[in-house]
């Protein structure tokens, strides 16, 4: 082999050095002693970690029979500042340990038999049973399934569910006024909101039963709404919301508030400021009398389904010990949700984890995966 090449091959192992990786493989090889390993968890670990690793709270991870190669890796990452936030600060407790020591202790961790369960809920998660079960109290003004029973109130069902959760968010901050009732959606959180959006939103919308004869006279003032909301009322675009087959009530007091600026649009207002009550009556009637098409939203794709795709790389059975890749079955499900939720928004670094965390943009995903695995028996 040429000199050159046999320096190189030398140096690469130090040069891959600055990954974790080789380092926790050096903590590694040496040999644990599970005894001493005990007696440090005893002291600086169990009021967190406890003695048989669970967590002693919801945001901290179960450390027993986890992968022992992934705890060294994991313990380790604290240190280099890649993991961030609060939670993480309660970890700076292992930069005392000496290697021996810390190698010690995980192993002891990792040597623990599976937890048992934790009294969590069933592994299932739908975002739609979910969202149906949460819309009870919508249920009494929008309608059970969001074709509403009362003139003045939208209907909800085949919306866009982007935008309903962005016309909920309005209220909350002040954006529009809110309706009577709507306080009760202050406490719903952003999962809650997802799943009820998605729920409404698969519904399908009661056609228009009879249109009246006049229901055309509006159409000729709605030439620049249809850029926006489409030719029939039907928009193509997830945040501008469906006026097809819309409460005719609704319609006409809301295109009356945007251009009186009692609700808040820039863009509409420009084009509304010139429009007469008359008109705008009409075009409500137009709009109303139109069928509701259904939302194009393809709803994400089932937990199970997507947990098959995160076993592909943390099924212990197949699990690439290159990869360290942790056991997630049985695991706390808030620091599942913190973890995932860490990973999407960049407080967390893994290569692998940052691709796969792209796909899990709403909360209700990261929600129902972490409820997922949290509820499968631990292995
Ligand atoms: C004050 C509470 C506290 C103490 C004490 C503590 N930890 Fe932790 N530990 C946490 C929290 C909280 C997290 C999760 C942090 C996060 O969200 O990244 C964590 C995470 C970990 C992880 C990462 C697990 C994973 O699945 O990624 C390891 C490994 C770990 N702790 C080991 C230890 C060991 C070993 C000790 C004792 C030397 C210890 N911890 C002491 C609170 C604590
Ligand atoms: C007491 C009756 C009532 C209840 C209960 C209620 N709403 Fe409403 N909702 C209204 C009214 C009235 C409006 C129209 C408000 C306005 O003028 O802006 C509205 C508007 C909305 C809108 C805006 C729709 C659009 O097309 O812009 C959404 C989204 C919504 N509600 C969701 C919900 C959800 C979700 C719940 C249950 C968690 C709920 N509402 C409970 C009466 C109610
Ligand atoms: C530049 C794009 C655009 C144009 C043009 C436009 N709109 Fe809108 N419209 C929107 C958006 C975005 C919203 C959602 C605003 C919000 O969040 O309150 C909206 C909301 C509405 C709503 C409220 C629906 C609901 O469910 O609460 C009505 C009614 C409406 N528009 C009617 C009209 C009419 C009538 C015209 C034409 C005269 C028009 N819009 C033109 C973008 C547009
Ligand atoms: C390509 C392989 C791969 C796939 C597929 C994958 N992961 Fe991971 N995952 C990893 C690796 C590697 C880590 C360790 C990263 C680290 O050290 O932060 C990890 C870490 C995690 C953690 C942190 C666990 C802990 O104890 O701190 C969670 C939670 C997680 N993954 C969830 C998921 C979910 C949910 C899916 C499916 C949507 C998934 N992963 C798919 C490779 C993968």
């Amino acid at each position: 082999m040429n000199k050159f090449f046999a320096v190189i091959s030398l140096l690469l192992p130090l040069l891959s050095g600055c990954s974790e990786k080789p380092q926790s493989g050096e903590l590694q090889k040496l040999p644990v002693d599970l005894i001493a390993g005990k007696e440090i968890a005893q002291k600086t670990c169990s009021g967190c970690h406890g003695m048989d690793g669970r967590g002693a709270q919801d945001n901290i991870p179960n450390l027993a029979a986890q992968i022992d190669t992934y705890l060294l890796k994991a313990a380790q990452t604290y240190d280099h500042g890649k993991r961030a936030g609060s939670s993480g600060d309660a970890m700076k407790i292992t930069k005392d340990l000496s290697p021996t020591e810390l190698r010690n202790v995980l192993g002891y961790y990792a040597s623990l038999p599976p937890l048992g369960s934790s009294g969590n809920k069933s592994a299932d998660y739908s975002y739609f049973d979910r969202g149906a079960a949460l819309s009870k109290p919508c249920a009494g003004c929008h309608g059970a399934d969001g074709n509403q029973t009362s003139a003045g109130v939208p209907r909800l069902a085949g919306q866009h569910p982007q935008y309903i959760v962005k016309a909920v968010k309005a209220y909350r901050d002040g954006t529009r006024t809110m309706p009577t009732m709507h306080e009760k959606l202050t406490s719903l959180s952003q999962a809650d909101l997802e799943n009820i959006a998605i729920y409404f939103a698969l519904n399908k919308p009661k056609a228009v039963a009879s249109k009246a004869a006049n229901s055309y006279e509006g159409k000729q003032f709605t030439h620049q709404c249809a850029k926006c909301h489409g030719s029939m009322g039907s928009s193509e675009d997830a945040s501008i919301p469906n006026l097809a087959g819309q409460d005719v009530n609704y319609l006409n007091t809301k295109i009356k508030a945007y251009r009186d600026k009692v609700r808040d649009h820039g863009e509409m207002h420009k084009i509304l400021s010139e429009i007469k009550d008359k008109e705008i009556e009409k075009i409500a009637v137009f709009f109303a009398a139109e069928q509701p098409t259904q939302t194009n939203f393809i709803p994400p794709e089932p937990i199970t389904a997507l947990a098959q795709k995160c076993d592909l790389c943390h099924n212990a059975g197949n699990t690439n010990p290159a990869m360290l890749t942790p056991k997630l079955k049985g695991q706390n499900r808030t620091y599942l949700v913190n973890a995932m939720t860490a990973y999407r928004d960049g407080n967390r670094e893994s290569s692998a984890m940052h691709k796969i965390s792209s796909g899990l943009y709403m909360d209700a995903t990261i929600e129902g995966i972490a409820t997922h695995y949290s509820a499968e028996a631990a292995n």
